[in-house]
């Protein structure tokens, strides 16, 4: 059955938008699916994607997720306010069976390259970007795609990897929630010949990891320990100052990266008494934080802020090792402290801490341009899938206990209000109105 539809409304908004714009985009596989499911109201999967190079046309194929129905959804740009929908039955009477019996009759098997993406959760803005990313990276290259979320629980990321392993995925990327908890999941893709890609978060004690991409994480701490000490001066001989210290979850390899990184720069002044922790908590298992939980972080500072600079006691510097934790600091600040603000470090550029840098709160937040991570995966992923050399610049660094990973590294780079606009605005992150401007 062929039918013509319209355009509907919320395409049509997004075309209306972008032809006031000049150009003419062509609507994401995501908007496309939702008309699809709108029109035939049931759930489709996508089974294949065509975009002409120079975005003038485009096909995509829906399968609904029961079996029964192919949606052909064809565009061009010519007439960007229609969608041509040719729908077809499919038989759905299933496969022979088999010595073992029937293989179910309602499940269509996705046969072409297919990438699992396990992210740890949703909670923070960096992991959706990461996700949405890679996702739609993936896609335009044509590959199939199965993204999840795992609500930071462990035995949920183990059970949608295991997933991804027997629903075919061929290479799964997988940003661990804890350095080892997903190890038996990755035997599973072993024995199935899935290959492994570690994002951002190495996976420990597992020889079924075959590559890691990753930022630098001992240089981005050592890079806000660097900020600190160029904040107060400290290579001058100035202070004494008082610093707090908040570093992430004690459970993810970067937390500890992070903390030696910051703490090889600012513990030789701890030591000469350049710097004052008025708590006296500096080991890593005192300033950890659960789940980097804004709430923890809060917390704990505000106790912190209690005990020790309830009298005027100035707090100079507070080294957060990310913006979750540094909002949480904040928040306890801006409740219960009276000085004047610390030098607080963050990183990950999440949109509440730049609002907070340009309101003098936050100093500084180390920028991990997800695209560019992303976009890393997304290179080594089709490297695999195609046959090609993966291409690393790190042999040597990343030992998980099983062997040295073969590892892809990107740099950091720190924003501070005196760049935030290039590097965030500028280079199309953010635009002004994500950042209330
Ligand atoms: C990531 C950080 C992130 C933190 C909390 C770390 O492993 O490297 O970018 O802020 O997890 O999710």
């Amino acid at each position: 059955m062929k039918k013509i539809f319209a355009v509907i409304l919320s395409i049509s908004l997004i075309m209306g938008l972008a032809a006031c714009a000049g150009k003419v985009e062509v609507p994401s596989k995501k908007d496309v699916q939702k008309e699809v499911e709108k029109e035939y109201d049931m759930d489709f999967d996508l089974d294949s994607k065509d975009i002409a190079e120079d975005g003038s046309e485009a096909e995509w194929v829906f399968i609904s997720e029961d079996g029964t129905l192919e949606v052909t959804v064809s565009w061009s740009a010519d007439d960007p306010d229609e969608f041509d929908f040719d729908d077809k039955k499919l038989d759905v009477t299933g496969p022979e069976p088999t010595e073992t019996g029937p293989l179910p009759t309602d499940v269509v098997q996705y046969d072409g390259p297919m990438v699992g993406v396990s992210m740890p959760t949703k909670d923070l803005q960096r992991w959706n970007q990461d996700g949405d990313y890679i996702e739609t990276e993936l896609e335009n290259l044509g590959y199939a795609v199965d993204l999840q979320y795992a609500a930071n629980d462990t035995y949920t990321q183990v059970s949608q990897i295991e997933n991804m392993v027997n629903s075919g995925c061929d290479v799964i990327i997988v940003a661990a929630i804890e350095s080892s908890s997903v190890s038996e999941a990755l035997d599973l893709a072993e024995q199935a010949g899935v290959t492994v890609i570690a994002y951002d978060r190495l996976i420990y004690e597992s020889d079924a990891v075959d590559y890691y991409v990753t930022f630098d994480n001992y240089t981005l701490g050592l890079m806000q320990g660097e900020y600190i000490a160029a904040a107060l001066d400290l290579e001058s001989g100035a202070g004494p100052f008082n610093i707090e210290i908040t570093t992430g979850d004690a459970s993810d390899n970067n937390a500890m990266l992070f903390y030696q990184g910051a703490m090889d720069v600012l513990n030789p002044y701890i030591e000469n008494g350049q710097l004052a922790v008025l708590s006296g908590q500096t080991a890593f298992e005192d300033v950890a934080t659960t789940s980097w939980k804004t709430e923890s972080a809060q917390s704990r500072a505000e106790n912190i802020i209690s005990a020790y600079y309830s009298n005027g006691e100035q707090i100079d510097a507070w080294l957060c090792s990310n913006d979750s934790t540094a909002l949480g600091v904040e928040n306890a600040l801006e409740a219960y402290y009276q000085g004047s603000y610390p030098v607080i470090t963050g990183q990950d550029c999440d949109i509440a801490n730049i609002k907070n840098m340009l309101d003098g709160k936050q100093a500084m937040s180390m920028f991990k341009d997800t695209r560019n991570l992303a976009y890393q995966a997304v290179v080594m992923a089709d490297e695999i899938l195609s046959g090609q050399v993966v291409e690393v610049n790190d042999t040597v660094t990343y030992d998980n206990g099983e062997l040295v990973v073969p590892t892809y590294l990107v740099e950091p780079v720190v924003v501070d209000i005196n760049n935030y606009y290039e590097i965030l605005i500028d280079s199309g992150y953010y635009t002004e109105y994500d950042l209330g401007l």
